[in-house]
């Protein structure tokens, strides 16, 4: 979207769609939100969506709809097989992705599931750029190990790089050499970037990193599910690919990918999954798990509803003022939080705002989970569910000992088309709060702690009554009744 200019009131991003259905939200008073986070183990996951204002914990499957999404449900074909919804579906991603070989799945992680299933042996190695936690988990279950080969830039929390998504050419040659190119199982690419900042990676680096793992004979897969933002990034910060239209880039993307697979409850707006998979006896080869794990061929676990408005999804995801919505929101956010002090990550990736725990929380060990009691109080300060992405996302070292995140970092997803500025603006007025009252927060302690993804469904307490504190403070200041 052009930002649009503005005549006597400063520019802010506007939304591009007007509301046509809503849901209602309440804000409990403080001393309640309390009372629901000790029920909910100090785990914004554990807690009840009623319970919550602004919920931004994630972009999954939580994406507002369009009046066209809705209206072409009516038309979804239900049949076990053979149905004429799945059709449609391949030919809108052959269309866009140029390939045509498509294995349906419920979602992000169910594609993750067959794809290591099919390819990674005990003792293979796995690259990325950086890992999700379910793509990790997938390979590490199989007695895989993931290389991380994002550029040193992509970790360093202010900068101005354009694209800190983007793989290290040199860090992969290494690696091929230590690891040996047979024992590489696939090179995976998440453009854009879940776990660093939503930062997203750009064409000439998918290019040039697809080129050298085909000159090793490796594999190449590409994690498509925050794709809409990417596309935003390289049409908007890539000289070379600014006059090109969002058809010809996502096209050109695709076709330097041997595997594309995406989480349809990001890409899409909708519920789903799938895998586009190039050559057509690997194809073959992996169909026989989506019976097995998912589903029939042409529904693959996903609602043919789901799969219809997800259709038109994809569409829309072309249209340049669909896609710039979330970023510009993000943008936003990121900008005036940084102006007001309070360290953010930049620049503003896709996806959702991200503060850097790390600076704020110094006086709580790395072991205590700093981002995770940031997420915890920034419940209590303005029921704002948010998600740690840090030290209590990663999973423990084999002897026991805390695995320290490189980032430790507090994720305000933005869902896309979802919420107003006005809400947005809320929120920043309460990390803003928070930030100047982060002497108040303490550190927290697992009392429930699952081997994998522990941050899912952990219990955790405060390591002393600071909740009770903050909460005091909050009240002084917005009094009882929020
Ligand atoms: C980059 C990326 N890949 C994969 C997934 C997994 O997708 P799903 O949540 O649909 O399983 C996610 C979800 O957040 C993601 O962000």
């Amino acid at each position: 979207m052009p930002e649009i200019k503005f005549y006597a009131r400063p520019a802010v991003p506007i939304e591009m769609h007007k509301v046509k259905i809503v849901q209602k939200l309440s804000l409990l008073p403080a001393r309640e939100r309390l009372k629901s986070m000790y029920e909910a183990g100090f785990n914004t996951f554990r807690l009840h969506n009623s319970d919550i204002f602004m919920d931004m914990l994630t972009d999954s499957g939580v994406n507002a709809m369009s009046d066209n999404m809705q209206s072409a449900m009516l038309r979804a074909d239900d049949a076990y097989a053979g149905s004429e919804t799945f059709y449609r579906m391949q030919k809108k991603l052959e269309e866009l992705f140029g390939i045509s070989n498509l294995l349906p799945a419920h979602q992000g992680r169910a594609c993750e599931h067959i794809i290591a299933e099919h390819l990674v042996k005990n003792g293979n190695c796995v690259i990325m750029n950086y890992h999700f936690t379910t793509s990790k988990a997938h390979v590490t279950r199989l007695g895989g190990h993931v290389e991380e080969l994002v550029r040193d830039e992509g970790l360093i929390p202010k900068s101005q790089n354009p694209f800190k998504g983007n793989i290290d050419l040199d860090k992969v040659r290494a690696c091929v050499e230590k690891e040996g190119a047979e024992n590489i199982a696939y090179m995976r690419m998440e453009a854009g970037t879940n776990l660093i900042g939503g930062q997203p990676v750009s064409y000439e680096n998918m290019k040039a990193a697809t080129e050298l793992a085909k000159s090793y004979g490796i594999l190449t897969v590409l994690d498509a599910s925050l794709l809409q933002d990417n596309l935003y990034f390289i049409k908007t910060r890539e000289e070379s690919m600014k006059d090109k239209s969002l058809r010809e880039i996502i096209r050109m993307i695709g076709d330097l990918y041997d595997i594309v697979y995406f989480s349809g409850r990001k890409f899409g707006f909708g519920r789903g999954g799938g895998i586009l998979i190039r050559d057509e006896k690997l194809f073959h080869d992996m169909e026989d798990l989506i019976p097995m794990f998912e589903g029939f061929l042409t529904y693959g676990g996903m609602s043919v509803k789901e799969m219809e408005a997800m259709i038109v999804g994809f569409e829309e995801t072309m249209d340049l003022d669909v896609i710039s919505q979330s970023p510009q929101f993000i943008r936003h956010a990121v900008n005036t939080l940084d102006e007001m002090g309070v360290p953010v990550i930049t620049p503003a990736g896709g996806l959702g705002a991200h503060i850097n725990a790390r600076e704020i929380l110094t006086h709580i060990p790395a072991e205590e989970y700093p981002a995770g009691a940031f997420v915890a109080a920034l419940y209590l300060c303005g029921g704002i569910r948010s998600m740690e992405r840090g030290t209590m996302s990663e999973e423990r070292n084999l002897d026991g000992s805390e695995h320290i995140s490189s980032v430790e970092m507090v994720r305000l997803a933005f869902p896309r088309r979802v919420f107003t500025l006005s809400q947005i603006e809320f929120v920043i007025d309460r990390v803003k709060w928070l930030y100047d009252h982060r002497h108040l927060v303490g550190g927290l302690r697992f009392t429930h702690e699952p081997k994998t993804m522990r941050f899912f469904t952990g219990k955790l307490e405060p390591t002393s009554d600071w909740p009770e504190k903050l909460v005091e403070a909050y009240v002084a200041d917005f009094g009882d009744d929020q």
